[in-house]
This record gives C-alpha cells, sequence and structure tokens, in this order.
C-alpha cells in the first residue's frame, strides 16, 4: 500500500518520515512503534479530509512548493506543527524548523512562502484549522 509518509535517509536526518505525535513533529524512522502507545499520530494523510485540501497544502499547491513531492509529507507535517504553536512565525522561523527538512527540487523558497501564507488559518486554533 502506498502511503505518504516516506522513508529516505532512515538516519533521522532527512525529514521525510516525520510524522505528528501529540502536536510535536518526530522522525518516524527514529521511534520504535512501541513508544507510539497511547499516543496520537497524525500523518500527512490526516491533515486534511477528503473535501478539500487543507490551507496549508492549498498553498504549497499555490505556490509550487513542489515538485518531485517526496519531500511533501515531511514538510507538511512539521510546518503544520510549527504552525499550531506559532501561527505568527516569521519567514526566518520557518526557515529554521524546516532546514531539517531536506528538498533536492525547490530551492526552499517556494516551501517558505506558502508556509507563511498559510499561517492566518492557524491563528485562534490550537492544534490546526479544522
Ligand atoms: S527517513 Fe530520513 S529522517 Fe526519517
Ligand atoms: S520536491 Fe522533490 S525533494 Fe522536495
Amino acid at each position: 500500500m502506498q502511503t505518504g509518509t516516506h522513508v529516505g535517509c532512515e538516519h533521522g536526518v532527512c525529514g521525510a518520515c516525520t510524522v505528528i505525535v501529540d502536536d510535536a513533529a518526530v522522525r518516524s524512522c527514529l521511534m520504535l512503534a512501541v513508544q507510539a502507545e497511547g499516543a496520537r499520530v497524525t500523518t500527512v494523510e490526516g491533515l486534511s479530509n477528503i473535501e478539500a485540501l487543507s490551507p496549508l497544502q492549498a498553498a504549497f499547491r499555490k505556490h509550487h512548493a513542489l515538485q518531485c513531492g517526496f519531500c511533501t509529507p515531511g514538510m507538511l507535517t512539521t510546518a503544520h506543527a510549527l504552525l499550531s504553536e506559532e501561527p505568527g512565525a516569521s519567514r526566518e522561523r520557518i526557515r529554521e524548523v524546516l532546514s531539517g527538512n531536506l528538498c533536492r527540487c525547490t530551492g526552499y523558497v517556494s516551501i517558505v512562502e506558502a508556509v507563511y501564507e498559510a499561517r492566518s488559518a492557524y491563528v485562534g486554533k490550537k492544534g490546526g484549522p479544522a
């Protein structure tokens, strides 16, 4: 079965495997399954429903913030966790947080712009937009 969460380096370096565990972005390749017991785990599939893209996903599409898409699930989950906690994050802060997620295609500018634009959807919504 094809899933959104990708396996890249398997060493905690690339961020492609990032999921959200109890509101924190976590590299799933570094986590044992038993550590997730009792935790709420959200993959990229959980960021939206089947009827519509989330505001963050829509911003990625608008800004062409992906090319091959391999890094995208990790970028989205990392950015979602960030904006859920810091909806006023500056471009510098977004760039700092996303620096742990490797993208070989985009050059990051479009990704940072997409995340920056999506900030308004998170203001006043603890845990992110529904
Ligand atoms: S696969 Fe690269 S950080 Fe997990
Ligand atoms: S879009 Fe290809 S690795 Fe980021």
